[in-house]
């Protein structure tokens, strides 16, 4: 409930207006629970980043796409026939499965002209709508495929013939199977031969169905009720057997994952409600009380919160369900966000499947009450339910007493749970927390990878995508995540809007409006030190002392692997010495700069310079630091020396903070035969830290556009800096180096939300102390505002409408006195000779009946507040200041609606 009122808060957050906030008292404190919860979950929410940030041109992605094919959104993986099926819109592929570059067939399925005309008539857009979506792709056996496209808004299903990849033609009625908009969410699953889904079943898409087509028993579907299904959006379904379960009898079980309109909580607006139904597959329906619907239906509420900070998550968007040996074993991941998306923070749980049982074998049910006749509330049930169970599957123990089937349910269990389908007890996650929160991000999709590292450990890897198009490769580390890398997939920004997984191939595979990625799950080759391999904490990847290269250790035989160094907790002390690198001399010409490239691999790392020595800071001397390396501006004699790059990486699992040297330079300058007497260094008090500074600088000297360039492009390779006439450019001398020089490194990936606290944890720390400190303006801002304005009200400085908004602001109280009234009119008259309104119905001094009168039609808002004239009138606006010193401010106008206020009449 303390979680309702927060998300309570929220919703106000959105169409916040000033009239809203001074409704009363309860607005600031609205606004300050928000705001506070803005802060903790910025600044002490857990913020994970990740290590390494891939660009989409830096790994080897393979990707397909056909032109004027889009909506490449379902996939299908098939292990026996190395093949991924793809459904696009109008067209089916068949891909390779180790490289999705290679298409081995297609077949296309438009719409008929018939169908297209009558979408057409029906109001659908012809080049968006009417068209097939490929939507559901499901094996039926060896040879076939079953396949439903939206057709127009007509949905049909077909077979696809899998030996000459062609339609059979028997297209069969899509509804119930395959949604009718190609907008609208939906699930399937194929499970012994019969499709379960979860879509809408009628043109409108306002009817939502959870059912089974089965070939040799009729439809089975849901009650068309709110109770029921309620708004549902589906993401995912699945079947869980019951494997060792078996000795009771339990049936396999068909779970659903979707989010719905909430109907047991009270809440103006829809609160939505992530949500696990279940149902049993061998439900054959009820004889009398719900025929040909389901006799196992329930479900229960799916909690992924931040308890400490009331956070709810309250929207799923995918579900991978990690099968384990037995039912037991299964843990399912959900990626989740909040319903008020632009809090910008997702999250992923993860579920026991022993707990989700329980739930639905145990749990209370919820029943609707009617309270006040009309409304009516859920409440749990705290009766005897019949027996069986109500929702339970057929087991041993009811076959015992002629239970064979649902068939034979006595029909008071299946009224019960018709009414009853809802279960009060919540699924709670594992650790009854997310197992990963991330800011900045909206994730779409994930799946999920067991992996046994070197220590014989087995560790849960997370893929989650993006709505951005970037992929993110997440470890669960003792309970901690470590997000490993980032990973632009799509080129465009745009959602990934299906993950799969091979083991088989190590590869992952994303699905988009534009196309088909493949990555492999693991980039191991690209980290090119045993530091870098250790601590991005890849529990895929290894340390080879023999061949000095980073390597999977799934391509490694197995008797390889003891050689190999692995740390998941990122102790990269186990790494082997490396030897001391030369310094690479860099000659510069004086006053022209010098540039001291450094790369960084890691958004962890924290990247520190010495000169001869001693750490260099910005604040002190003329140089840049920037992403890639060091820039020293204009050099001169004193900046001769030896410069060293270092980098320190945190790696918290492991409690040490490594330090390594990645590059050296000594810089000497370049001296002409002739004594260099002529400093070329701006006089300039300017201190190279605010770029601003900088540009003024260099303003003066007339080149600023380069400089600028080169400033705010993290890569600043090619830039020469302008100086005085006499000198050349002169720049890091690449060739002949004997220093490594790294290859580039990863900007963020997305320019538009990147982590920008990530690069380096002094900045991390100052940018979310600016966004305190911000925030503390702001509001500190806002009272003075408050306080000005109401102090300038009450002094009669500011002209009516500000009377009003201020009346608004304490609440609203009408007055009756007599003197009050004059006093009124007296300061209108004042106000609208300084506005130099037009008043059309400027009551007179003595026409204080027709200003009563036109009170009382202006009477609009704020009502109820009890009369001012009968005692209660509150101080300051007492009758007995005179009124033309002290104007009354407690005037009739308080009475008009703000929505009055801007209007060019007067209050009274
Ligand atoms: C299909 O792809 C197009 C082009 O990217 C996109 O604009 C549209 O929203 C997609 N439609 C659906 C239903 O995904
Ligand atoms: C799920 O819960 C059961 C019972 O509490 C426990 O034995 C099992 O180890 C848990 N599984 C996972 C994956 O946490
Ligand atoms: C179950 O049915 C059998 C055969 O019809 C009958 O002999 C038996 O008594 C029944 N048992 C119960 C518990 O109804
Ligand atoms: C996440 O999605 C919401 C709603 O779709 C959007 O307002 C927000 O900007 C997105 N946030 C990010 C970081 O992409
Ligand atoms: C830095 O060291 C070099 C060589 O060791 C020396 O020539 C130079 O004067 C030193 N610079 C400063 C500022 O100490
Ligand atoms: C690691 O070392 C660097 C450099 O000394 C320091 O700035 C940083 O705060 C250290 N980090 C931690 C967590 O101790």
């Amino acid at each position: 409930m303390n979680q309702l009122l927060l998300t309570d808060t929220m919703t106000d957050k959105g169409n916040f207006t000033v009239p809203k906030l001074t409704e009363s008292n309860m607005g600031f404190g609205v606004l300050g629970v928000f705001l506070g919860l803005l802060l903790e979950v910025s600044t002490h929410g857990p913020h994970t980043v990740p290590r390494t940030s891939w660009k989409h041109q830096d790994v080897d992605l393979l990707e397909f796409s056909e032109p004027g094919i889009f909506n490449y959104s379902t996939l299908l993986l098939s292990e026996e026939r190395d093949a991924l099926y793809v459904g696009a819109r109008e067209a089916i592929f068949e891909l390779s499965k180790k490289n999705v570059t290679i298409k081995n067939h297609k077949v296309q399925w438009t719409v008929t002209e018939s169908h297209m005309n009558m979408c057409t008539l029906k109001g659908k857009s012809k080049e968006r709508d009417c068209l097939n979506y490929i939507r559901v792709l499901q094996v039926v056996d060896d040879e076939r495929l079953y396949v439903c496209g939206t057709h127009a808004f007509q949905p049909q299903c077909d077979y696809l013939n899998l030996g000459d990849f062609s339609l059979e033609g028997q297209t069969e009625d899509g509804r119930g199977k395959c949604s009718f908009d190609p907008s609208q969410s939906f699930t399937t699953v194929m499970v012994d031969g019969e499709l379960y889904s979860g879509t809408a079943y009628n043109f409108l898409g306002s009817e939502p169905i959870i059912s089974r087509y089965s070939p040799s028993h009729s439809l089975l579907r849901t009650e068309y009720s709110t109770s029921w299904l309620n708004e549902p959006s589906f993401v995912f379904a699945d079947v869980i057997r019951e494997g060792t379960n078996r000795v009771v009898g339990e049936d396999d079980k068909i779970y659903y994952f979707f989010t719905e309109v909430s109907v047991e909580f009270e809440f103006f607006g829809k609160l939505l409600i992530p949500r696990v139904a279940r149902v049993c597959k061998g439900d054959l329906g009820g004889q009398r009380t719900l025929q040909k619907k389901w006799t196992s239906f329930l479900k229960a509420k799916l909690v992924c919160s931040m308890p400490e900070l009331n956070f709810v998550f309250n929207v799923v968007h995918d579900i991978f369900i990690l099968k384990g040996k037995t039912g037991q074993d299964t843990v399912f991941y959900g990626v989740f966000t909040s319903q008020w998306g632009n809090v910008g923070l997702s999250a992923v749980c993860a579920y026991n499947m022993t707990t989700v049982e329980e739930v639905f074998s145990k749990g209370k049910y919820m029943q609707k009450a009617t309270v006040e006749q009309s409304h009516t509330k859920w409440v749990r049930y705290n009766g005897i339910s019949p027996s069986p169970r109500p929702g339970a599957c057929i087991n041993n123990m009811m076959r015992q007493q002629n239970i064979s089937s649902s068939l034979y349910l006595p029909d008071k269990t299946l009224q019960f749970v018709k009414d009853h389908p809802l279960l009060e007890d919540p699924i709670l996650p594992i650790g009854n927390r997310p197992l990963l929160i991330t800011k900045d991000v909206n994730y779409t999709q994930l799946v999920v990878e067991k992996i046994q590292a070197l220590d014989g450990n087995i560790y849960d890897v997370i893929f989650t995508g993006t709505d951005k198009g970037v992929l993110h490769k997440s470890v669960v580390f003792q309970d901690e995540v470590h997000i490993v890398e980032e990973i632009q997939l799509l080129k465009n920004s745009e959602p990934i809007k299906n993950l799969l997984l091979s083991s088989k191939t190590r590869s992952v595979y994303a699905g988009s409006d534009s196309g088909v990625v493949q990555t492999p799950t693991a980039f191991c080759r690209k980290y090119l030190t045993c530091y870098d391999c250790v601590l991005a904490r890849d529990p895929y990847c290894a340390w080879d002392p023999n061949t000095a290269a980073c390597v999977n250790i799934l391509d490694t035989p197995r008797h390889g692997l003891r050689k190999l160094t692995q740390s998941l907790n990122g102790d990269a002390d186990k790494c082997p010495e490396v030897p001391q690198k030369d310094y690479q001399s860099v000659l510069v010409k004086p006053g022209s700069s010098a540039e001291l490239p450094c790369m960084v691999n890691s958004n962890l790392a924290h990247v520190m310079w010495t000169f001869n020595g001693s750490v260099l800071s910005e604040a002190s001397r003329f140089l840049f630091m920037g992403e890639n390396g060091l820039l020293v501006y204009s050099v001169a004699p004193e900046d001769q020396g030896s410069y060293e790059c270092w980098s320190f990486e945190w790696a918290p699992a492991a409690g040490k903070n490594f330090s390594r040297l990645l590059a050296g330079y000594t810089v000497k300058l370049d001296l002409p035969p002739r004594p260099p007497t002529q400093s070329t260094r701006p006089t300039h008090p300017a201190t190279p830290l605010s770029s601003q500074e900088n540009s003024n600088v260099h303003a003066a000297e007339g080149n600023v556009e380069t400089r600028r360039g080169s400033l705010t492009s993290t890569s600043f390779t090619a830039t020469v800096l302008p100086t005085p006439p006499q000198t050349h450019s002169s720049l890091t001398p690449p060739p002949s180096s004997t220093v490594k020089v790294h290859p580039r490194r990863s900007f963020p990936l997305n320019s538009a939300a990147p982590y920008p606290a990530s690069r380096e944890p002094e900045a991390e720390y100052l940018q979310h102390n600016n966004s305190v400190a911000l925030l503390f303006l702001f509001l500190l801002f806002f009272l003075l505002f408050l306080a000005a304005m109401v102090y300038n009200c009450y002094m009669q400085y500011l002209p009516a409408p500000c009377l009003r908004l201020r009346a608004a602001l304490l609440g609203t109280h009408k007055c009756s006195h007599q003197p009050e009234y004059r006093a009124c009119e007296a300061g209108l008259m004042e106000t609208s000779a300084t506005d130099k309104m037009n008043m059309t119905e400027q009551p007179t001094q003595n026409g204080s009946q027709a200003s009563k009168n036109l009170r009382a039609l202006r009477d609009t808002g704020y009502e109820t507040e009890p009369e001012c004239g009968n005692g209660q009138l509150p101080s300051h606006s007492s009758g007995s200041a005179s009124p033309s010193q002290e104007k009354p401010f407690d005037v009739d106008c308080d009475s008009q609606s703000i929505q009055f206020a801007d209007a060019d009449e007067p209050c009274c």
